[in-house]
This record gives structure tokens, C-alpha cells and sequence, in this order.
């Protein structure tokens, strides 16, 4: 009897081998997959884990790994925008969940519905359903979420601050009094880079100064840019920069963690893809090599941002791009990616064993914390805000005049049409 089911068992095994395709040779794609990203030089590793996984299943597609180097995207996104209004669009592009999409190429009907893939991936259970909203409209759903990725983080390195005799400030005012302390043993007190990691820095004191509901408040346009709060955020923000370096508009955010890395400072706020900079590249390890706080006053929120991935109208191949989108999207290719990154995964079955321990302690937070949306990072506005704040921005370190860049904000706000 026993026999007789193995035989029969064999034979089926054998019928379904010659019978039915694997999936990957079901497809037999073919020609190129041009894909978009900033993610080149240090923040390479991680997609070229992806890339790994979709040659394994699709070997006879030639990946174009189309990078434009400059963090957070500030060269990419240009390059960008003059290849989809010539009408070039790349196979898939890199873009913030959030604003970035939806108030930018979304708005501008350059996208594909990807409503069919998350049907038919099994997606809109597997991720949030907070982000799905983000992605989407009531017309359909426009990227595929890769990222989940921290703002809000303050890094420094414990064996310098042990030897200067300082602790990670927890506020704002313990940062303002230990910084004249480090300034005099020669040390930079905070890290500061090129001109987003200005806006970087900005988000994480005005999210402390505000709290989250204002914060959030100002993003639906209930709260006025102009109003006394938002002025008190800028006069804040003004008396932490001068304990910046002079040198910042010349250095990368690597540079600027470099400088923590070396003892030349001793702290930098920074997203935490300079996490997966310290283990990946520098090979450090976390909580050893390199401690991390949330940035200070802002314990129980998480300001969180999300890379994604769409498909943009007139993909030249459409198909490789789907496959492409379908790998991203998957447990094995986000728990292949994040880890390398430095960011959790937007999957909620993620494997939290392939991660390291910041990452652990940063999925626990996201879980347990307020979560809000990043400005700089492209969540809270679209990229018509985010263009005039950068101009700002340059206003304000000129003039440190909070009252002056509060009124341009709200004149851009409405400009923007923020929260309409
Ligand atoms: C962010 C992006 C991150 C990381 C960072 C630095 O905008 O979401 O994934 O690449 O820029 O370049």
C-alpha cells in the first residue's frame, strides 16, 4: 500500500516537472529594465542586492542601473523631471511615498494604477494599510513601497562621548548647554552637511518644538506657517545652527557622518540610512561602534519617510518593469534590501532575524510610536513646496530672521496648495 503511494506520488512529481513551467522561465523576458535612483556609490549595496534577485529570475534581462549620485535625491530628481516632461520616462523610478507621488507625477497623470499587482500579490495585506493611503488615490494605487525609513535619529559615537564627558542630549536645552562645553574642547557639537541636510535638521526641531499634532496640523493646513508656534520653531532651529560647521554646504551626508565618526563632531541628525552607511560600508557595529537617540525632544515619534518604486506612463519595457516591481514588493526581496539599507521593511511579515539591532530597535518603535510624515523626504508636501522651502531655507541662513522665512512659508503653503 505504502509502495504503491510513493509510485504514484513519483509519477506525479514527474508529470508536474514536465508539465509546468517554472515561473521564471513562463515569463522568458528579455531586452533591458532601465531603473531610476539616487542610490549610487555608498547607498549601492542594497540595490544591487535587488537587482541580484531579479537577474536570478530573469537572467536574460539586461538591468540598466541608472543612478544620479546626490543624497536625497537632489540631482536625480531634477534629471527626473527633464526626461518625463521630454517624454523618456525611465522602466521604473525611484520617489517618496506620499506627496512626492501623489501631488507630483500622480497629479500630473504620468503614472500606471498598480491596483492589479497589489490584487494579485497578495499586497494590500501585506502592507500597511496607513501607507497603501499614502500611495494611493481614489483612482488607484501608485507605487511599490521598498523603504521604511527613519528621520528623526540623533548618531554619535559612545567612546567620544565618554572622553568628552557628555551624554546624548535628550532636549534641546541639554543640547545648548553641553555644546559651548564641546565647542571649547575643539569639537563640532552637531554635523551638518549640503543644503537638504539643512532641511533635514529643520524637520527634526520642528517636530520637537511643535509636537506631533502640530506638526501634522500644519501639513493639513490648520496650522499657519506664519503663527507664533511655527516662528518659535525657527528661532529654535536659528540658536542650534550655530553650533553647526562653516564647511557644511561643501560636504555629502557622509562626509557630515564622517565628522562623528572621526571625533570631529559629536553628533549628527541624520536619517537612518546613515546607520546602514556605518555597518554596511564602515562596517561598525551598532550600539558598539555607533550609538543613536531619537533626535532630542522627540522620544514616542517617528518620522518616518518610504522610497518606492512606479511605473511610469510609456515604460519602453513595461513587462521587465512589472517583474521589477513584483521583486520589490516581495518579503524576500525588502528583507534582502532593508537590511544592507540601513531601513526596516514596509512588509509587515518581515523577518526581523535578518536585521540588525538599530533596525530591530527601529521597527519596535514604529510599532509602538506617534508616527509622523517628513518634509524633506518627500511625505508631507509636494515638490513645488518642497523646491520654494529649499530657497528659504537658503533665506533664513542668511538672515536668521524667523518672523521674515515664517510669512514666506505660508505665501508658498498656499501657494502649494497645502493641505487642499
Ligand atoms: C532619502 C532616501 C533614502 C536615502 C537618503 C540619502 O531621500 O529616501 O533612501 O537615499 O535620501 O540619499
Amino acid at each position: 500500500m505504502k509502495k504503491s503511494l510513493a509510485k504514484l506520488c513519483l509519477a506525479f512529481a514527474a508529470v508536474l516537472l514536465f508539465t509546468v513551467p517554472q515561473v521564471s522561465q513562463a515569463k522568458e523576458l528579455s531586452g533591458n529594465l532601465e531603473i531610476f535612483s539616487w542610490w549610487a556609490g555608498d547607498e549601492g549595496p542594497a540595490l544591487q542586492a535587488l537587482i541580484k534577485k531579479y537577474k536570478e529570475q530573469n537572467p536574460n534581462v539586461n538591468v540598466i542601473d541608472a543612478t544620479v549620485t546626490g543624497g536625497s535625491g537632489v540631482n536625480a530628481k531634477a534629471v527626473l523631471k527633464t526626461r518625463m516632461l521630454g517624454n523618456e520616462p525611465p522602466d521604473s523610478f525611484q520617489v517618496h511615498s506620499g506627496q512626492e507621488l501623489i501631488g507630483t507625477w500622480v497629479k500630473a497623470d504620468r503614472m500606471e494604477d498598480l491596483t492589479f499587482l497589489f490584487k494579485e500579490q497578495g499586497w494590500m495585506d501585506a502592507f500597511p494599510k496607513g501607507l497603501i493611503k499614502l500611495i494611493g488615490t481614489d483612482k488607484g494605487i501608485w507605487s511599490v513601497p521598498v523603504t521604511i525609513h527613519r528621520s528623526n535619529v540623533l548618531w554619535y559615537v559612545p567612546a567620544n562621548l565618554k572622553k568628552w564627558g557628555v551624554a546624548a542630549p535628550k532636549t534641546w536645552a541639554e543640547f545648548l548647554t553641553i555644546a559651548p562645553k564641546l565647542e571649547k574642547e575643539g569639537v563640532v557639537p552637531l554635523a551638518l552637511a549640503e543644503n537638504w541636510t539643512v532641511n533635514h535638521l529643520w524637520e527634526s526641531v520642528a517636530l520637537a518644538s511643535l509636537g506631533a499634532e502640530k506638526w501634522d496640523a500644519l501639513w493639513a493646513g490648520k496650522l499657519r506657517f506664519d503663527s507664533p508656534d511655527v516662528v518659535k520653531a525657527w528661532e529654535l532651529f536659528g540658536k542650534i545652527l550655530k553650533y553647526t560647521n562653516h564647511d557644511a554646504s561643501s560636504l555629502s551626508w557622509q562626509q557630515a557622518t564622517d565628522m562623528v565618526i572621526t571625533g570631529r563632531a559629536a553628533f549628527n541628525i541624520m536619517g537612518d540610512w546613515a546607520a546602514g552607511y556605518m555597518s554596511t560600508t564602515k562596517k561598525m557595529v551598532p550600539g558598539k561602534d555607533f550609538g543613536w537617540e531619537p533626535s532630542p525632544d522627540t522620544a514616542g515619534e517617528f518620522m518616518f519617510l518610504s522610497d518606492s518604486f512606479g511605473l511610469p506612463k510609456g515604460a519602453p519595457d513595461r513587462d521587465n518593469a512589472i517583474a521589477w516591481l513584483k521583486i520589490i514588493g516581495s518579503k524576500e526581496g525588502s528583507d534582502a534590501f532593508n537590511p544592507l539599507k540601513g531601513s526596516i521593511s514596509p512588509r509587515m511579515d518581515s523577518d526581523l532575524s535578518k536585521y540588525n539591532s538599530y533596525l530591530q530597535s527601529a521597527a519596535a518603535d514604529f510599532k509602538k510610536d506617534v508616527v509622523v510624515g517628513s518634509l524633506a523626504h518627500g511625505v508631507a508636501a509636494n515638490e513645488t513646496f518642497m523646491g520654494g522651502f529649499s530657497r528659504i531655507m537658503e533665506m533664513f541662513l542668511k538672515t536668521h530672521n524667523a518672523q521674515a522665512v515664517s510669512k514666506a512659508c505660508q505665501q508658498l503653503a498656499d501657494k502649494a496648495k497645502i493641505g487642499k
